[in-house]
This record gives C-alpha cells, sequence and structure tokens, in this order.
C-alpha cells in the first residue's frame, strides 16, 4: 500500500508525489488526468528506466498500476538549487561529472535523454542525480510511438533536436553543456536570444563565463557547438575533457 506523505511536484502532466511504500520514503509519479499520449509517455519512461542501474540515476523500484515508484533523493532539484544564484565551481563541475557518467552509462544502453535540465537533475549533498526519462528515446525500443510529445525545455535544448532530431546522443551533450553554463553563470544560455540562436542565427553570442572559470571557456564553448559534429563525441570524452581542465580556485 502508497500512503502519501506530501506532494513534491504536481505543476506538469505528472503528479510526482512524496509517500511511504513498504516502511520506507519513495516517489511516486502518476498521470494527472488521462490520455493516451500521457500513457505512452509513463510507459515509455518504465521501459527505460527499467533497465538503467546506476550511481547517479534515480532508481526505479517498481511499477504498480499506472504509477512510476522511485527511490526517494532527498535535497533539492538543481532547478531549486538555481534559484540562489550561481552554484560554486566545485560543485558545478562535480554535479557535471556526474551527470556524464550517467549518461556515459546510459549512451552506452542505447539510452539517449533527450531532457536534460536542471529540474531533473536531483541534488543529494554532494551528490546529483540523473531522473525523468519521459522524453528518452530507447534506441532499441524502436516500437514505441513519439506521437504527441511536446518539446522539451528550449533553453537547454540541441538545435537539430529543436528541429525534431532524436537519435542523437550528441544532443545531451550540448544539454549538459547548457547545465554548466548556468551554474556558472546565473543564466542559462542565450536567454531570450535563444529561439533566434535555435532558429539557426548565427550572430547570436554567447555571454562570456566569470573570470574565475575562464579555463572552461573552450570546453563550454564546444559543448554548445550548433553542429553536434563539432562537439565532444560521446559522454565519456567529455568527461576526460573535463577532468583535464586546471581551475585555480578549486585548489585553495
Ligand atoms: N526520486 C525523487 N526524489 C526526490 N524528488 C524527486 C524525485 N523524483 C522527482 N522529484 C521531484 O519532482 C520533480 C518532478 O519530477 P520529474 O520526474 O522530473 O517529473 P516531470 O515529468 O513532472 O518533470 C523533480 O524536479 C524533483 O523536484
Ligand atoms: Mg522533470
Amino acid at each position: 500500500m502508497i500512503t502519501p506523505v506530501r506532494v513534491l511536484s504536481s505543476g506538469g502532466p505528472m503528479r510526482v508525489e512524496l509517500a511511504r511504500w513498504r516502511g520506507k520514503l519513495v516517489v511516486v509519479k502518476q498521470l494527472q488526468g488521462s490520455s493516451p499520449a500521457l500513457a505512452n509517455r509513463l510507459g515509455r519512461e518504465a521501459a527505460v528506466v527499467t533497465h538503467l542501474e546506476h550511481e547517479h540515476i534515480v532508481p526505479l523500484l517498481a511499477v504498480q498500476d499506472t504509477s512510476l515508484i522511485y527511490a526517494y533523493c532527498p535535497g533539492v532539484n538543481l532547478s531549486e538549487a538555481l534559484q540562489e544564484g550561481p552554484i560554486g565551481v566545485a560543485n558545478s563541475l562535480r554535479f557535471v561529472r556526474d551527470v556524464l557518467s550517467a549518461l556515459t552509462y546510459a549512451h552506452a544502453h542505447d539510452v539517449i535523454h533527450l531532457d536534460i535540465k536542471p529540474s531533473n537533475i536531483l541534488i543529494n549533498g554532494e551528490k546529483a542525480l540523473l531522473t525523468d526519462f519521459g522524453f528518452a528515446k530507447d534506441l532499441a525500443l524502436a516500437a514505441i510511438t513519439q506521437q504527441g510529445m511536446s518539446l522539451g525545455t528550449p533553453n537547454y535544448m540541441a538545435p537539430e533536436q529543436f528541429s525534431g532530431e532524436r537519435r542523437d546522443p550528441r544532443s545531451d551533450l550540448y544539454a549538459v553543456g547548457a547545465v554548466l553554463y548556468h551554474m556558472l553563470t546565473g543564466a542559462p544560455p542565450y536567454e531570450r536570444d535563444i529561439f533566434r540562436f535555435l532558429t539557426g542565427d548565427r550572430s547570436v553570442r554567447l555571454g562570456p563565463l566569470p573570470e574565475a572559470v575562464a579555463p572552461l571557456q573552450v570546453f563550454i564553448s564546444t559543448a554548445l557547438e550548433y553542429e553536434p559534429e563539432a562537439r565532444f563525441a560521446s559522454a565519456a570524452e567529455m568527461h576526460g575533457a573535463l577532468s583535464s581542465i586546471y581551475i585555480d580556485d578549486l585548489f585553495f
């Protein structure tokens, strides 16, 4: 039996609740209302996440009727954390490395997340966990329809994904770059000019990083390249590139 404790999020098509189940706190995700497209989305999320087991991916514990039961990750989501302003560089880099290791694993299992954004990254102390595979593409589950899906948040969305392309793991790498940019500067890339960038206006310029994190400029620019071919080739390569960057501040 699931005993509700409190609602965590109900703004979108899903209702996400903290609850008690089998003597522990869990998070229950279910549909609000009924539509075949949404039921499909929840079904896809279950089908995708059930195969994933990684220390930086929130584990799915069970599927009951139309509810997904996840392990509870105490803390805040990254979107909430960003409401206080930019995140310190050490934590920013740690969280990005966590997400990249989750993506290295997911991509190796043919799963592309396609909705990497701050509210889908949960912060538990010094550790980040990726969740919400509701828009994910499992290249092995080709039969699942993509009809009726809304697009994710454009602030973190790669241009090719904005144009409807959903087969490229490098779309996730763009989103990680956008999230890192937000953590370091306090705002997502391009802000109000995002649609101009996404629709191919190459005159839009990315605002500079704060002086203290200037050594990350090339890394961020590479992650946020318009063309996927110009980005890092894989999450593992991006993780490696980040580990090789020396930032003074981190050693004080
Ligand atoms: N396992 C969890 N532990 C703690 N909080 C969670 C968990 N899963 C989701 N949440 C909270 O609920 C919010 C919405 O969950 P999410 O899975 O992203 O659903 P949606 O499809 O509505 O975006 C998250 O941004 C986070 O704040
Ligand atoms: Mg979400």
